[in-house]
């Protein structure tokens, strides 16, 4: 299943996915972690340390250069690059997470870098490059693929939302970022992206069953609380695994949910 997930900054978007891709892994599952927020803080959030990130696909210059531009095309741009070795190329593994279940499957992290504003030479070419390697894959790969992306579904692009199986829309309960939320479940919409799930984060059940009725916000709805053991670890490490027994039972619970409720949405895998 491929699983896009956006919200406003700072709701929660990058623990949730680290959360689901480490509980799909732990379940046998393979999973591609995909980095595509400018933030680049999937990898920390996922155990590894800053030297072990790998290097964001918009700042290889000159992989960007003979990708796009291959030797014998008289420099014209490819507009249909061959990326389907990059995942592994690119990648890093994700460590194994201290938890009660053993990781029997695997995680590995992608990092897609800024989509704009390139390090690597002309921004309109590492984005083509960006999202060719984000629709492949979203079409080609037969994993599970997790994106954790900024306030908007546009690295997507329209032909490759499509193929999204579910958009995971992260908010706080206050209105500035169930605003958001509608604003980006509208766009994704627009996209063709239309199963969608509203994950409220850092809430309560209650606070589920009564939101203002913002046009736009998606019908599926679930809640994650505050989870204390975060609020005392994040002070002085970048990770959000490992939380100990009582969070672990949490997120557990959640991730099953989240997992239900996206079979229910999503249409069977292909
Ligand atoms: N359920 C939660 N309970 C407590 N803290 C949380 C929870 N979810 C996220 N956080 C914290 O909130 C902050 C923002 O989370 P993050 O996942 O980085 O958001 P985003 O990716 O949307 O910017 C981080 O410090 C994270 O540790
Ligand atoms: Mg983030």
């Amino acid at each position: 299943m491929k699983i896009a997930v956006s919200g406003k900054g700072g709701v929660g978007k990058t623990s949730i996915t680290a959360w689901l891709g480490d509980y799909l892994a732990r379940r046998g599952e393979k999973v591609w972690m995909v980095d595509a927020d400018t933030a680049l803080s999937l990898g920390q959030a996922s155990g590894l340390e800053r030297v072990q990130l790998p290097e964001p696909l918009t700042q290889r210059a000159s992989l960007i250069e003979e990708r796009i531009r291959p030797a014998g095309q008289g420099g014209m741009m490819d507009l249909d690059p061959h990326v389907s070795d990059l995942p592994e190329a690119l990648s890093a593994v994700l460590p194994e997470s201290d938890s009660a279940v053993p990781m029997r499957g695997e995680k590995r992290l992608l990092v897609m870098g800024p989509l704009t504003n390139a390090g690597g030479g002309c921004a309109c070419e590492s984005n083509a490059l960006l999202k060719a390697l984000l629709a492949h894959m979203v079409l080609e790969r037969r994993e599970w693929v997790l994106v954790d992306m900024e306030a908007g579904v546009e690295h997507l692009g329209r032909g490759t939302a499509a193929h999204v199986d579910a958009l995971l829309v992260v908010s706080e309960p206050s209105m500035r970022s169930l605003e958001t939320a509608a604003e980006v479940a509208r766009m994704a919409g627009d996209l063709g992206l239309r199963r969608q799930v509203l994950v409220l984060n850092k809430a309560t059940p209650q606070q589920v069953a009564s939101l203002p009725p913002l046009a736009g916000l998606p019908g599926q709805r679930l809640c994650l609380p505050d989870l204390e053991p975060l609020r005392q670890r994040q002070l002085y490490s970048g990770s959000v695994l490992g939380l100990g027994r009582e969070a672990e039972k949490t997120l557990d619970a959640f991730c099953a949910a989240l997992l239900r409720q996206l079979e229910g949405t999503a249409r069977p895998a292909e």
